[in-house]
């Protein structure tokens, strides 16, 4: 918002947050985010606080806090929006805009609507609009500065002038041919667990192919780029392996599916189970090569990992299919070594449990299988023939299908991978 010339304060109630983003420091990786925080900061229009208080006076307030899954159910924790809502509240002042963008349950943003009512002072009048969030992990940077759409979920007397506001807001994108679309409330909460489920949908699909072409001896590669060359299908998100994860696709099925539930819909979303259940599988799967490949158990194995972020260019690790597969190996008796090129002091302080390398070299002392859990540009350029003087077994599993199979099997390696034949 900032880079879109706009003057800025962030509130978060996390203080060491705070605390690093003042410095410019981002407390995650993200490509760029430290140097456009370098770049920022000095321009006095961004700043970071704890104090709600600070917000006063601002024109619009944009609600972005987290909605995980609840512990132990489908749905989504919404409570964090809610808190934020009430915090935000008595600050509201004359016609200033909350905008919502985390992504909620359908019918959240009616309720917030009259929680900001009910705690803002009297004469403020409170105006809400729906925009939800669409930025990638790993482009966030260009996803805010040139999003591929613009949804706007407006309502009541003010909605012309909402519009108008956010139109305002995102004058540099629009004008740079941004599509924006006007929609009602449930619309626009709807837009974003739809494209989330849709997207997990197929990643699913063609992993359940790839169960197909594992128990038919065919390629789950060869029959994603066939498929990908019919432009209604498409080639983006075929890509078999491991699965899905990170702190959106997984909880926001889940929440879609025990929203719809509430709403009586829910043989609508029924295939959703499916879906995750297809994703879960890949991950057992995973771990069953893997004890194949040691001779039938992984008892006293040594299993090096590479890869703990759900995906590249990022740190997250939540719900990541690396550190499920890294544990699922280890509580089998395998010593696990993980390697990351970024993630490491999340998944350490996550998963104090496993053992971690600051290499590839490292983490591949004596192994007896290499996983190849998270498609890192550097893993890619991993040299088998150099890495083999290191294992024990030149045995590596590519559970993301993004490494080169002759490369590897020329260099003496047994390469196996999910969905495609053992050679
Ligand atoms: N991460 C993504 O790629 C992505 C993409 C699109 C949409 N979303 C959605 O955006 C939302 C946020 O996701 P995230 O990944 O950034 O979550 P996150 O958990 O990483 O960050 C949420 C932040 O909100 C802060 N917070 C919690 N309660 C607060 C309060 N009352 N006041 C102020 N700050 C508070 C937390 O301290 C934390 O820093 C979620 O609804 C998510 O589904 C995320």
């Amino acid at each position: 918002m900032a880079e879109l010339g706009h003057s800025v304060i962030a509130v978060d109630t996390d203080a060491a947050k705070v605390e690093s983003l003042s410095r410019g420091v981002a407390p995650m990786f993200e490509p760029g985010l430290d140097e456009l925080l370098g770049r920022m900061l000095p321009t006095g229009r961004l700043r970071f606080t704890t104090d709600y208080a600070q917000v006063r006076g601002a024109d619009v307030h944009f609600i972005c806090v987290g909605t995980p899954q609840r512990k132990g159910e489908n749905a989504a924790d919404t409570s964090f929006v809610f808190a934020a809502a009430r915090s935000l509240a008595p600050h509201l002042s004359g016609r200033a805009l909350v905008v919502g963008k985390s992504t909620v349950p359908v019918g959240t943003a009616a309720q917030l609507r009259e929680c900001l009512g009910e705690g803002a002072p009297a004469g403020a009048q409170v105006r809400l609009a729906w925009n939800p969030e669409f930025l990638r992990e790993g482009f966030a940077i260009r996803d805010t500065v040139a999003p591929n759409r613009f949804v706007y979920g407006v309502d009541g007397p003010s909605a012309d002038a909402d519009v108008a506001v956010l139109d305002e807001v995102y004058a540099g994108p629009l004008a740079a041919g941004t599509p924006r679309l006007v929609t009602d409330f449930p619309t626009a909460e709807l837009v974003k667990v739809a494209a989330n489920a849709f997207l997990a949908t197929k990643i699913s699909f063609i992993n359940a192919m790839a169960e197909v072409c594992e128990a038919a001896g065919a390629d789950v590669v060869l029959l994603a780029d066939a498929l990908g060359h019919d432009d209604r299908i498409g080639r983006k998100f075929l890509n078999a392996g491991v699965g899905f994860g990170g702190g959106c696709l997984p909880k926001d099925i889940r929440a879609f599916m025990a929203r719809a539930c509430e709403l009586g819909a829910d043989e609508a979303l029924g295939f959703l189970r499916e879906i995750d259940g297809i994703n879960v599988r890949r991950r057992s799967r995973m771990v069953d090569l893997a004890r194949e490949q040691c001779g039938g158990t992984l008892a006293g194995k040594r299993v090096a990992v590479l890869g703990a972020a759900f995906k590249p260019d990022s740190d997250d690790i939540r719900d990541s299919p690396a550190l499920d597969v890294a544990q699922a190996a280890r509580r089998e008796g395998a010593v696990v070594t993980v390697h990351d090129p970024k993630a490491m002091p999340a998944a350490r302080g996550v998963h104090p449990e496993l053992e971690y390398a600051d290499t590839v070299d490292e983490a591949c002392v004596d192994a007896d299988v290499v996983l190849h859990l998270t498609e890192w540009k550097q893993f890619r350029e991993i040299d088998p023939a150099t890495l083999a003087k290191i294992v024990t077994s030149r045995a590596i599993i590519d559970g993301r299908n993004t490494l080169d199979p002759d490369l590897w099997r020329s260099a003496g390696w047994t390469y196996r991978a999910l969905g495609r034949p053992t050679v």
